[in-house]
Formats: C-alpha cells, sequence, structure tokens
C-alpha cells in the first residue's frame, strides 16, 4: 500500500488525477472503475482541463461506475449517471456508449446485477478503480454487514448513507432507500486501486479500514489485501 499525503483537496486531486491520466496515457483503451460524491469532483475538474489542454485523450477509454440509486433514471440530476455526465462525461471526448452505470429502473434487479457483473467480465475487469469511503467504510455502496458481498448486489442504504447523501437531495426523505452497487469481487480484481480521502472526519474510519481487522463491518478494510492501493489524503 503506498500512501500519499497531499496538502488540501485541490493537490489531492491533482494527484489522483495524474495518477489516472497517467493510466490512460500508457494504455489509451483502459477500464477505469469510476466513483461519484464530493471526493472525486476535484479529480474530474482536473482530468477535465489536462483534456482541454490537450494532455489526455479518452477516445478510446471505457468506464464502469460503482454504483446507483435505484429508482433514478439516468436524466434525474441527483442520479449518478447524471453526475458522471455533468462532471466529466460531457466534457471530454469520451463516447458516451462507452461509460457504464447500473440500470436504477431496471424492472428486475436479480437480473440487472448480473448484467452489470457479466459487462464487467466482458470489458476485461477494471484497469484502475477510483474509490472514496464512507464515514462508516462502505466503498460503492458496499455497506458495513456480516459477510462481504461478492457481487453486484442491490442494498438497503444505512441511515447513516441516507443522512450523509441528505446534502444531495432536497430532504432525507428524497433520498432513495436501496442502490445497486458493484461488489467486492469486482473492486479487488481491479488490477489498480486509488482510494482518495479528504476530510478530518475521516481519519478513524481511514486508520480502522488500513490498519485494524480485515471485516465485512468496515467494508473498506479488503483493501489491505489489494496488491496495488495508493492512497491519497489531505487534511488527515
Ligand atoms: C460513490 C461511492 C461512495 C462514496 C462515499 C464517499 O460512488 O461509491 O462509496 O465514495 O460515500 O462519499 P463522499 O466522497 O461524498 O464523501
Amino acid at each position: 500500500m503506498k500512501i500519499i499525503k497531499a496538502k488540501d483537496y485541490k493537490d489531492m486531486s491533482r494527484k489522483a488525477a495524474n495518477i489516472i491520466s497517467a493510466q490512460v496515457i500508457l494504455y489509451p483503451n483502459s477500464v477505469l472503475g469510476l466513483a461519484t460524491g464530493s471526493s472525486p469532483i476535484g479529480t474530474y475538474e482536473q482530468l477535465v482541463e489536462w483534456f482541454n489542454k490537450g494532455d489526455v485523450d479518452f477516445s478510446c477509454v471505457r468506464t464502469v461506475n460503482l454504483d446507483e440509486y435505484r429508482g433514478l433514471d439516468g436524466s434525474n440530476e441527483q442520479s449518478y449517471r447524471h453526475f458522471m455526465n455533468e462532471h466529466l462525461f460531457d466534457l471530454v471526448n469520451i463516447e458516451k456508449s462507452k461509460t457504464f452505470v447500473p440500470d436504477g429502473l431496471a424492472e428486475n434487479p436479480v437480473e440487472e446485477c448480473k448484467r452489470y457483473d457479466a459487462l464487467i467480465e466482458s470489458l476485461g475487469g477494471i484497469d484502475l478503480q477510483l474509490l472514496g469511503i464512507g464515514h462508516n467504510g462502505h466503498i460503492g455502496f458496499n455497506e458495513p454487514s456480516e459477510a462481504f458481498e461478492k457481487t453486484t448486489h442491490l442494498v438497503d442504504l444505512k441511515p447513516e448513507t441516507i443522512v450523509a447523501n441528505t446534502r444531495f437531495f432536497e430532504s432525507a426523505d428524497a433520498v432513495p432507500k436501496q442502490a445497486y452497487t458493484m461488489g467486492i469481487k469486482s473492486i479487488m480484481q481491479a488490477k489498480k486501486i486509488v482510494l482518495i480521502v479528504s476530510s478530518e472526519d475521516k481519519a478513524d474510519i481511514l486508520k480502522k479500514a488500513l490498519y485494524g481487522p480485515v471485516t465485512p463491518e468496515v467494508p473498506g478494510s479488503i483493501l489491505q489485501l489489494h496488491p496495488d492501493l495508493t492512497v491519497v489524503t489531505c487534511g488527515i
């Protein structure tokens, strides 16, 4: 595990964007696993800036996102598909048809989970996975539980996750109660993982995840077992 301490959020974002652009420059048809939330916004901004300068080309990149709220259409402003379009996909030369997010409106959740796993497999797995971590240790929406869920699944979001995500909605009631998330196996099979953590109030959970026992009660703790994990932090 490599830990990189950045000066501030901007510096963390530049460092994470540097790792991602190096990946894309070296391997233009990389499969990038992407995250949403407040942690990666600056990373995407930086990638867009470098794209505009002509430094990085996304034309052959494929992407798979970690998660999506169940019940939200991709055009809904709170959906993760919308977030990705707004912060990255609409701003660079990526082919939209090569960007994948679970379908929040899928009629059959079991089929949707199978479809998403098969899709990741058909892409040859993930080359670089960008991750944030929740205050309860979740990665993607793999919430604390009694066992690690390996494959894509539908989760009931924990009350603390609903509270944390209320900032993006009008009220806690408006936050969907379920989400699709990539499983721990797909995340752990990514060749490289970059975890970005920027807020001081995540210091405790980060310590537990990186140095505590590996347990599904702290889903991020599984990352200790990954052979190529880079953690970029600031303010911690
Ligand atoms: C989002 C995701 C989540 C977030 C986590 C941290 O796609 O996978 O695990 O990374 O909830 O969210 P922020 O960055 O908003 O603190």
